[in-house]
C-alpha cells in the first residue's frame, strides 16, 4: 500500500470520504496512552489520580473516551464544564481549574458538585468561600502555587515561574493559608502546581515535587494538613522524527521514590499524587489531513507547498514556533532523489507557515498532506480566522471511523451575525 496508514486506516481514503482539512483522532491511541500512564502509577502502589487536561482536546465524545479509560477530567471554563455535563461525565471526577474563573462559572461548578476546584489566588479563595456559603455547599479545594521553577520549554508555556500570572507565589503561601481560617466554607485538601508544557527533562518535575512537599510540611507545622498534591501536566511528546520520548514509566517511578524519600526526611505522610496530562494523552493520537494546492518555487530561495488549512486549524507554529513533521499521504514510497526540502504554508492571510523545512517527495496539487501528532492544542485552539469554517473531527476505533465534530458550514460562520436596525 502506497498510502499513509494511521491507526489501521488509509488516510487518503479518509480525506476522500470526509474532505479536507480534516482532524483525524484515534481512540485506540488515546486509550493506549492513558493505559501507559495508569500502569506507570499502578506499579508504584500509591494513591493517585490522573486528570486529563481537557484544554488539549475536548468534545462530548472525548469525555466518553476519558471516562471509559478511567481517568478524571480537568476543565478550565464553563464551556469545558458544560461539555462534560452534556457527556454525562461523573462530576465527582471533574476538577475545575482556571486562572480567572467568573462568578457564573464557579456557581455552575458548585451547582453540579464538581469533585474539586483549584483556586488560583487568594482573591479567588475569598470568592469561592463566599459562593460556597451562599450555596450552603462545601467544595473540596486545592490551592495552585507558583513554585518559581524554570522548565526548559518555550517561555510562553512556562507557567510555574516566579513571574507568572498563575497561582499563589510560593513566598506568599504562608500568609494566604494563615488566612485560611477565614475560608470556613471550603475544604482545602491539597496543593497544586504546573510548571509548563512539552517538558522532556524530569529534573524540574522533581524540583517542583520537593518544593511542594517542603511547603506542605511547613503548612502542616502551622496546622494546615494537606492530603493531596497535584503536580500538573507538561510531559513532552515527540513531534519530529528525532525527538526523544518522555519515558513516563521511568519518570513516575523516579518521582514516587524521590517523593517517598523526601517525605521520610521531612516526616510527612505520603500524599495522594495527582497529575494533569493533556498532550501526553491525546497529542500522538491525532493527524491533520490537508489537500495540497499551489506549489511555488522561488529559484535558489525556497519552495512553498500550500495547503487548504493553516493557522486557523493549527495556530501553534505561529504562537510558539511549534515544530511538526508531515508526510505526503498518497506518496509513501519514493526514492531519495524524489525528496526535496519545502516549506508548508497555510492559506491564511499571514505568513502562516505550518512547517518551515520538511523533506517531502515532489508535491503536486491534489496530493494529501498529513501533519503528524496534531491531537493536542489544534482543534481546541482553532479559530475562524479569515472566516474559514472549522474542519470536521473524525474518530477512529479499530476498523470504524465516525465524525465526532461536524465540519462547520458557511451558514455556521454567519449564524451569530446580526444586522443593526439601521441597516434593516
Ligand atoms: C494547569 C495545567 N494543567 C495541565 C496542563 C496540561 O499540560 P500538557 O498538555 O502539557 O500535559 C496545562 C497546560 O497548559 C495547564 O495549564
Amino acid at each position: 500500500m502506497n498510502n499513509f496508514i494511521f491507526s489501521n486506516h488509509d488516510t487518503v481514503e479518509l480525506a476522500r470520504k470526509y474532505g479536507t482539512p480534516l482532524y483525524v483522532l484515534s481512540e485506540d491511541i488515546i486509550t493506549s496512552n492513558a493505559e501507559i500512564m495508569k500502569n506507570a502509577f499502578e506499579k508504584c502502589n500509591i494513591d493517585y489520580e490522573i486528570n486529563y487536561a481537557g484544554k488539549a482536546f475536548l468534545t462530548v465524545a472525548m469525555c466518553k473516551i476519558i471516562e471509559n479509560a478511567g481517568l478524571s477530567l480537568d476543565v478550565v471554563s464553563g464551556g469545558e464544564l458544560y461539555t462534560a455535563i452534556k457527556a454525562g461525565f461523573p462530576m465527582e471526577r471533574v476538577c475545575f481549574h482556571g486562572s480567572n474563573k467568573s462568578i457564573a462559572e464557579i456557581e455552575m461548578a458548585f451547582d453540579y458538585k464538581v469533585g474539586k476546584v483549584v483556586a488560583d489566588s487568594e482573591y479567588e479563595l475569598g470568592v469561592l468561600d463566599r459562593i460556597a456559603e451562599e450555596k450552603k455547599y462545601t467544595p473540596k479545594v486545592m490551592v495552585r502555587v507558583s513554585p518559581g521553577i524554570e522548565a526548559h520549554t518555550h517561555e510562553y508555556v512556562q507557567t510555574g515561574r516566579i513571574d507568572s500570572k498563575f497561582g499563589v507565589p510560593l513566598k506568599l503561601m504562608g500568609k494566604v493559608l494563615s488566612d485560611v481560617c477565614k475560608f470556613s466554607n471550603l475544604n482545602i485538601i491539597g496543593l497544586h502546581c504546573h510548571i509548563g508544557s512539552q517538558i522532556f527533562d524530569e529534573k524540574p518535575f522533581l524540583i517542583a515535587a520537593e518544593t511542594m512537599l517542603k511547603l506542605m510540611k511547613g503548612l502542616e507545622e502551622n496546622g494546615f494538613e494537606m492530603k493531596q498534591l497535584n503536580l500538573g501536566g507538561g510531559f513532552g511528546i515527540p513531534y519530529l522524527k528525532d525527538d526523544s520520548v518522555f519515558d513516563i514509566d521511568e519518570y513516575v517511578q523516579k518521582l514516587v521514590e524521590f517523593a517517598k524519600d523526601k517525605c521520610r526526611e521531612l516526616g510527612l505522610e505520603f500524599p495522594k499524587l495527582l497529575v494533569e496530562p493533556g498532550r501526553f494523552i491525546v497529542g500522538t493520537a491525532g493527524v491533520t489531513l490537508y489537500e495540497i494546492g499551489t506549489v511555488k518555487e522561488i529559484p535558489h530561495t525556497r519552495k512553498y507547498v500550500s495547503v487548504d488549512g493553516g493557522m486557523a486549524d493549527n495556530p501553534r507554529p505561529g504562537l510558539y514556533d511549534a515544530l511538526y513533521h508531515a508526510v505526503v499521504a498518497n506518496k509513501m514510497t519514493f526514492s531519495d532523489e524524489d525528496e526535496e526540502l519545502v516549506t508548508v504554508s497555510g492559506r491564511c492571510c499571514e505568513t502562516d507557515t505550518l512547517i518551515t523545512d520538511v523533506l517531502l517527495p515532489k508535491c503536486e496539487a491534489g496530493d494529501i498532506l498529513a501533519v503528524l501528532n496534531t491531537g493536542a492544542y489544534n482543534y481546541s485552539m482553532s479559530s475562524n480566522y479569515n472566516r474559514l469554517p472549522k474542519p470536521a473531527v473524525v474518530l477512529l476505533k479499530g476498523d470504524k471511523d465516525q465524525v465526532i465534530v461536524e465540519r462547520e458550514t458557511y451558514e455556521d460562520i454567519v449564524s451569530k451575525d446580526r444586522l443593526p436596525n439601521w441597516y434593516k
